[in-house]
């Protein structure tokens, strides 16, 4: 069932993040059901306690425009009929003024996320407010960003990037969007820190106390980068020397502060790469795309399942559910 991501954040505030996991094809989407639901394949012991999790489906401009954005559209429409106790949210992430119009006008986003965050203050704060004015008008919910990733690959090295609180409030305030994506020390990809960096959790505390109350927000950049999938993919002849995550540890108490939704990209990625290598190197006579696509749906649905026991989301759906009721 999809819902909106407003009811998402109003489950998920002060007690847990919600995954927000992107996707750009079949394997991925499978994978991602059913890792939400506790089933990492389809033979899963039905009598087994499940960590089921509500989550958040994104699509990005490049998802949309790898295939078509119909084809991702229509695969989601057969997911929530192939696994109808999903509750799951489709957002759009990282959009482009236009892009966001698209998808409002489209009736099936539950929200967007305007990323004007290159801009100047003002700027970001006038394309936010065009785009929250148009959204709200269909009921959906905006993601704005307000300050800027940093990250090694970026040069960008300190906190001179990273979300102000006054001008956090006064942003939140003129451009009336409804969760705000924080600059809080990651970057997106697989390099996010060098030497001591990691995430400012004193600096999403300072957020927080200036935002009105339960107003949610979101971590970007926030994959771990496991050593054991980097270490498999180097194993298999990959080169991914140095990189670095996200502490998983640190998901929670985030959360706990207010970040309701925790945006996972690139472990996704380094999952599909493992097992793709593995599965050329293991097996160099096979031509068929299927062997290593089951065993990549399995991985990637009990690595969901690992990530949502970190986010606190995992076993969070029967209680979303009777909530949803009230
Ligand atoms: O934040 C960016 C996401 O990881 C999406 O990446 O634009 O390559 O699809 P993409
Ligand atoms: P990662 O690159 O850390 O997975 O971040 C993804 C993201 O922020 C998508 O918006
Ligand atoms: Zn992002």
């Amino acid at each position: 069932m999809i819902v909106t991501t407003k009811q998402l954040f109003a489950h998920a505030y002060g007690k847990y993040a919600v995954g927000a996991y992107n996707i750009n094809n079949l394997e991925q989407t499978v994978g991602l059901f059913r890792g939400n639901l506790g089933k990492s394949d389809s033979n899963s012991d039905p009598t087994k306690p499940t960590v089921s999790a509500p989550f958040i489906i994104q699509i990005s401009r490049g998802a949309r425009s790898y295939s078509d954005k119909r084809f991702l559209e229509a695969m989601i429409r057969a997911a929530e009929e192939v696994f109808p106790e999903a509750i799951f949210a489709v957002h759009l992430d990282h959009g482009t003024e236009e892009v966001c119009y698209d998808c409002i006008s489209s009736g099936f986003y539950s929200s967007v996320m305007i990323d004007a965050s290159h801009e100047p203050f003002e700027k970001n704060i006038e394309i936010t407010k065009r785009v929250t004015d148009r959204a709200h008008e269909k009921g959906i919910s905006v993601e704005a960003e307000l300050g800027q990733l940093g990250g090694i690959e970026e040069d960008i090295v300190g906190s001179v990037c990273l979300t102000e609180p006054d001008q956090a409030a006064e942003f939140v305030a003129k451009s009336g969007c409804d969760s705000l994506a924080v600059a809080i020390g990651t970057s997106h990809g697989a390099f996010k820190f060098s030497g001591s960096q990691g995430l400012r959790m004193d600096r999403i505390a300072e957020i927080k106390n200036v935002l009105s109350k339960n107003f949610p927000m979101v971590m970007h950049g926030s994959s771990s980068v496991p050593k054991e999938w980097v270490d498999r993919i180097n194993a298999a002849g990959g080169q991914m020397k140095g990189s670095s995550g996200v502490d998983e540890n640190q998901y929670l108490p985030a959360a706990k502060l207010g970040v309701c939704k925790v945006n996972i990209d690139t472990d996704g990625r380094l999952v599909w790469c493992a097992i793709h290598r593995e599965a050329f190197r293991d097996d160099p006579a096979n031509f068929d795309l299927r062997p290593p696509g089951k065993v990549f749906i399995k991985a990637y649905a009990d690595y969901i399942a690992h990530k949502n026991s970190k986010l606190g989301s995992g076993g969070q759906l029967e209680s979303l559910r009777a909530s949803l009721k009230k």
